[in-house]
């Protein structure tokens, strides 16, 4: 077991030779040594980690809030409300950081469903790389764009030793990644007006930054061998959708993991697109390169996929500038890697629709991302069974790409079916909000996309295409055994999913 102190703080941090220092929220084993991303928690199968998380974020916050939409507001409106979540873990709901468990500097104010003070992360899921993150009330975006973000890996190395991955702190990293601007003093910028000022002054629903940061350095370097290495690339935007690739042709990724499971096996893939949230454990094979660099680049709009093609300055992440070397890496990658059980979905016993689409009302409010016609704030209409299977159709009635979230189930994305005549379709949903009634079987007949092979395996983010129906099976168990969970997971205050795009958690 092992218990520890994890404190949040404003401290500064250079993230360019060129840029003053910038404040920041970040999260560490003290104020000296906090930092974004901040320390990266490792954790062995099955020892349990418990931790403490300590607020001692000043009494304003350095970014625009908006008060006017639902947010955690402490009564005395002193302090910065926090709650982390452990994002792909599965642990008791009074750990999973809901967004109304928060609590201000010194656990003075708390939310309604605040229960405990100590965190309980219990371990005993499969290996793989999670992400912690804070998930406040209305304030989950500006805290995480002011940095309270870090890695989080579970190791089980009687089931990994085996793969021969590359190993250790300096062949198996996690890369950080995400999107800022930055003013002239150093400071994060943020636009402070929202869409609509006169109802909601500072609201806007998405946030891109210009500089691209790969683990608290903006479009840093890294000097690597001629070998190979395991990267852990988390995208920790808000909005940014991320397509990479290496500007040397022939140089690809070696995916062995989506989220936080591995795959049977690992594909070969040239490009890597990876929505906000979602996790991709690649090796990369720099033995493989001709010239003595290469440049890790982006592809994607923003948003994606409807929006602007990217700049000089956000279309690049990194340089790897490979050192000339003899050590030769003879490991090669196995071509299995770890089978978990595919779910059947004959087996599932509920089938449910939900459908994504963003309501303006008629007071031209702006949009919000609203879930069967609820918003966040509605009470939980999905109460599914522990050790249950479910089979959920998801239907996104917008025109972004919306990574669909799911605390403490993992799932399974069957195939993704184009709607026609959506307009129709969406006409009816907004009145009746039933997808049978509003028959979904006469709309959804268009186009079928395959679940590539790299994201065939299970996963707590998905990409849900604009104007598609997207089927998913989803397990509320662990993946890799029977075992059902050594906790209430039926307690208050539940869990969320979400989309992880600023909605619904803004
Ligand atoms: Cu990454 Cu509900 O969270």
């Amino acid at each position: 077991m092992l218990f520890c102190w994890l404190y949040l703080y404003l401290v500064l941090q250079k993230f360019h030779r060129d840029l003053p220092p910038t404040p920041v929220f970040a999260y560490g084993l003290s104020r000296k040594t906090a930092t974004i991303p901040g320390p990266t928690i490792e954790a062995l199968h099955a020892i349990h980690t418990h931790i403490t998380w300590k607020n001692y974020l000043p009494a304003k916050h350095i970014l625009p809030w908006d008060p006017t939409i639902p947010t955690a507001i402490p009564h005395k409106k002193k302090g910065i409300p926090t709650v982390v979540h452990l994002h792909g873990g599965i642990d008791e709901p009074q750990s999973d950081g809901h967004s109304s468990s928060w609590f201000t500097a010194e656990f003075k104010e708390s939310g309604p469903s605040w229960t405990k003070k100590e965190y309980h992360y219990h371990n005993l899921q499969h290996p793989g790389t999670l992400w912690y993150h804070d998930h406040a009330m209305g304030l989950t975006r500006v805290n995480i764009l002011a940095g309270l973000l870090g890695a989080y890996i579970i190791r089980q190395p009687h089931v990994e030793t085996p793969l021969r991955l590359p190993y250790g702190d300096e062949f198996d990293r996690p890369l950080v990644v995400f999107d800022r601007s930055f003013s002239t003093d150093g400071s994060i910028f943020m636009n402070s007006t929202g869409n609509n000022p006169l109802i909601h002054p500072q609201w806007q629903p998405e946030y891109f930054g210009d500089a691209i940061v790969v683990n608290g350095k903006a479009w840093p370097f890294m000097i690597v061998g001629k070998r190979k290495y395991r990267f852990r690339i988390i995208n920790a935007s808000n909005a940014r959708f991320f397509r990479f690739y290496f500007s040397e042709d022939g140089l690809g990724f070696i995916h062995i993991g989506s989220d936080s499971a591995y795959h049977d096996k690992p594909v070969l893939i040239n490009k890597l697109l990876l929505a906000p949230s979602e996790i991709a454990d690649v090796v990369v094979d720099f033995s493989k390169l001709t010239s003595d660099s290469t440049i890790l680049s982006n592809d994607a709009s923003y948003p994606y996929p409807s929006g602007d093609p990217v700049n000089e300055a956000n279309s690049k992440l990194m340089k790897f500038i490979i050192k000339p070397n003899h050590e030769v890496d003879k490991k090669k990658i196995p071509s299995e890697l770890i089978k978990y059980p595919s779910p059947d979905p004959s087996s599932a016993s509920v089938t449910r629709y939900i459908a994504m689409y963003e309501y303006t009302s008629s007071i031209d409010e702006p949009t919000f991302l609203y879930i069967n016609g609820k918003p966040f704030e509605a009470p939980a209409t999905e109460t599914p069974k522990v050790g249950s299977m479910e089979i959920w159709n998801v239907i996104n009635l917008t025109e972004d790409n919306h990574p669909l979230h799911i605390h403490l189930g993992l799932f399974v994305a069957l195939d993704q079916t184009e709607l026609v005549n959506i307009d129709e379709f969406k006409a009816c949903m907004t009145k009746a909000n039933d997808a049978i009634k509003c028959r979904l079987d006469k709309y959804a007949r268009g186009k079928k996309i395959e679940v590539p092979a790299h994201e065939k395996g299970w996963k707590n983010v998905y990409k849900m295409m604009p104007g598609y129906v997207t089927k998913i099976v989803v397990r509320f168990s662990y993946i890799h055994t029977n075992e059902s969970y050594p906790f209430d997971a039926t307690a208050e205050p539940g869990y969320a999913y979400h989309c992880h795009v600023s909605n619904p958690l803004y």
